[in-house]
């Protein structure tokens, strides 16, 4: 699997932390200096399929394509519009793409799960060109009267075009069955038959407990796929982590002992955008022309669940 192009789409509405005290008791020093986040975008009249279609488009225009070459949308979502149907089916409407349609729930390690199953379909002959979208609304699921939370998120959406070149070299995926450290439980139903439903609640994150977990998966993850790829910390050009806390990939940094410049980040005016983050920063680094062909780079990622995923790949350019 290769990625052909990038493309990405925030809200409008920027929320810096000042605006957050103005209704929670916390302050811009504590969330700069325990996150790294200055601002995000919030979404207000957007949908989130609107951003889904405008990272799509942008990512298709990057790679030099359009909707009829896609055969395959693959969404990445924690939350669409809608129950049902997907985000990918909503998206395959709007952008005209025929063939199939699918979203995965991997929470925030969703895109780089997500870029698994396509170099899957892809490796088997059963799709030739997908489009692989992560959009989140994380805003629509955060509670909004804990501090300790909302303050974190923010909304967006990224997109790849892929297809079954030589790009990506290993990768790695895992899952806990834990569903104590992160988790909101939906409206249950008014079926007259349940005789025993889990009540709706508001998000739910222990993150402390998440900020250990992180940093030391972020780093096994990410030294077993590069040895798997045959490499060494120092031949990785690019480190993208999950922007979910500026200290989590700081200290993945100095375990790596590499430079900071081989670990970009956006969390400082995008937030926490769940499975969004890679590919909408990721979109920035080749828009601003800081991937050149043959490089290499490391993804890796974290969620609910607890699910982590992490990839090396070579950028083959665009
Ligand atoms: N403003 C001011 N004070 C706050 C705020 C806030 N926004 N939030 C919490 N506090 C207070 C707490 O109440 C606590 O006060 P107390 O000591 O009087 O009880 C104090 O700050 C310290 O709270 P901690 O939770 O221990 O703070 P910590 O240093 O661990 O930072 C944080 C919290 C930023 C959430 C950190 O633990 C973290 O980043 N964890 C990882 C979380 C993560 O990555 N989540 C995403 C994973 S999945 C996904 O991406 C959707």
């Amino acid at each position: 699997m290769r990625i052909l192009g990038t493309g990405s789409a925030l809200p409008a509405l920027t929320v810096d932390n000042d605006r957050l005290t103005q209704f929670l008791d916390t302050s811009d020093d504590w969330i700069r200096t325990r996150t790294g986040i200055r601002s995000r975008q919030i979404m207000t009249d957007e949908t989130l399929l609107q951003l889904a279609v405008r990272a799509s488009e942008a990512a298709l225009e990057n790679a030099g394509l359009s909707a009829s070459d896609i055969d395959f949308v693959l969404g990445s979502t924690v939350l669409a519009d809608t129950i049902t149907p997907s985000l990918s089916c909503a998206l395959q409407g709007e952008l005209g793409t025929t063939g199939a349609a699918l979203d995965i729930n991997g929470a925030c390690a969703g895109f780089v799960y997500a870029l698994d199953v396509a170099d899957a379909y892809l490796a088997s002959g059963k799709a030739r060109r997908m489009l692989v979208v992560s959009a989140e609304s994380m805003s629509r699921i955060a509670d909004w009267t804990d501090r300790a939370t909302c303050v974190l998120f923010g909304d967006g959406a990224g997109a790849v075009v892929v297809d079954a070149g030589e790009g990506l070299l290993s990768s790695h995926l895992t899952s806990e069955g834990n569903l104590a450290p992160l988790n909101m439980y939906p409206n249950p139903g008014n079926s007259p038959f349940a005789t025993a439903s889990h009540p709706a609640t508001p998000l739910f994150m222990d993150g402390p407990e998440i900020y250990k977990f992180a940093v030391q998966h972020s780093v096994d993850d990410l030294k077993l796929v590069i040895e798997r790829a045959g490499l060494a910390p120092d031949d990785i050009d690019h480190y993208l982590l999950h922007q979910a806390n500026r200290r989590i990939v700081e200290a993945a940094r100095v375990r790596f002992r590499q430079p900071e410049e081989k670990f970009p980040t956006n969390i400082e005016v995008r937030g926490n955008t769940s499975s969004a983050s890679i590919p909408i920063l990721l979109d920035e680094l080749n828009r601003a022309g800081r991937l050149r062909a043959g490089e290499l780079i490391a993804m890796s990622a974290f969620g609910a669940g607890l699910t982590t995923a992490a990839c090396v790949l070579r950028w083959t350019g665009v």
